[in-house]
């Protein structure tokens, strides 16, 4: 099976009108970075928070009551659902106005969203992610969902990195996998920096010098798009065909149902297509318009 053989789940919840947010609280707030934060949140419904579930690469819509709503991925993995995640780096309104909000305050919550990451497809081979930055938000959904199930897949393989110590996202998570004897963890930087014994170096040289084996495996790929551009042809180098690599595509979503028309490229609108793709199904427009 191919990943675009993989049908479209959107999973609403029962008796949903989209467009209305249902009331989340905000349970704690972690600095990831100084300009990145990381959300829990529950639902105030106490039906809502026992039923609620998702799909790991799913996304929702998050609002500052007054202020507006904007678009993230569920952070956290579906195998651990005492509470959910999102990670909000600061750039606009609603995301200066999230960093504003305190333990208690209250938000709106939409969806989930889109499609997800193909779970059947990826079933009894080695995974390799490969993260820049933010870009490890949407995929730690999946290494934890993978490490929960860790007997459904093979060798497990995370190139992670970001320009300094100070921007690496995720530190505790990083921690974990590092210390996981079933996983193989690479962290690295930009540049050289003081204090940092780790790898030095961009993600794409760092992949290409762990050269994990595409023989059954499945590269799993998020970060800006510069990376995301250099990893691709890395990849392929290493044996890796475009039916091998999935990535998850932000882009400026709004309605997050294929109604707006504003996260279109190409011929495909991001909200209602994806966000999760195969490198096949976007290599035609990839590189000119993302
Ligand atoms: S966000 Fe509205 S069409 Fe995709």
């Amino acid at each position: 099976m191919a990943i675009s053989d993989i049908s479209h789940r959107k999973r609403f919840l029962a008796g949903d009108n989209v467009y209305l947010p249902h009331i989340a609280v905000i349970e704690k707030i972690i600095e990831e970075t100084p300009g990145i934060l990381t959300f829990h949140f529950n639902f105030k419904d106490e039906k809502l928070k026992k039923e609620f579930t998702f799909e790991s690469g799913q996304f929702g819509e998050y609002s500052v009551f007054g202020i507006g709503e904007a678009t993230f991925c569920i952070s956290s993995s579906p195998t651990r659902l005492d509470h959910l995640e999102f990670a909000v780096q600061k750039v606009g309104r609603v995301t200066n106005a999230l960093h504003r909000l305190s333990v208690g305050a209250e938000i709106g919550f939409r969806g989930p969203f889109g499609n997800s990451f193909p779970l059947d497809f990826l079933k009894g081979k080695s995974l390799v992610f490969v993260a820049g930055g933010i870009g490890l938000a949407p995929l730690r959904s999946l290494i934890w969902n993978a490490i929960d199930n860790r007997d459904k897949y093979e060798n497990i393989d995370i190139v992670y990195g970001a320009r300094s110590p100070g921007d690496l996202c995720f530190k505790y998570d990083l921690d974990a996998w590092g210390q996981d004897k079933t996983v193989k963890m690479t962290t690295t930087i930009d540049k050289e920096a003081e204090s940092w014994t780790g790898k030095v170096g961009f993600v794409p040289q760092v992949l290409e010098q762990a050269a994990p084996s595409a023989r059954d495996a499945v590269a799993i790929v998020c970060g800006p798009p510069v990376m995301i551009r250099f990893t691709f042809p890395v990849l392929e180098k290493l044996g890796f065909t475009p039916e091998q690599m999935i990535t998850t595509l932000e882009k400026r979503m709004k309605c997050g149902i294929g109604k707006c028309g504003r996260c279109n490229i190409g011929d495909i609108y991001v909200c209602r297509d994806g966000p999760v793709f195969s490198y096949a199904q976007i290599k035609g427009f990839f590189s000119s318009e993302y």
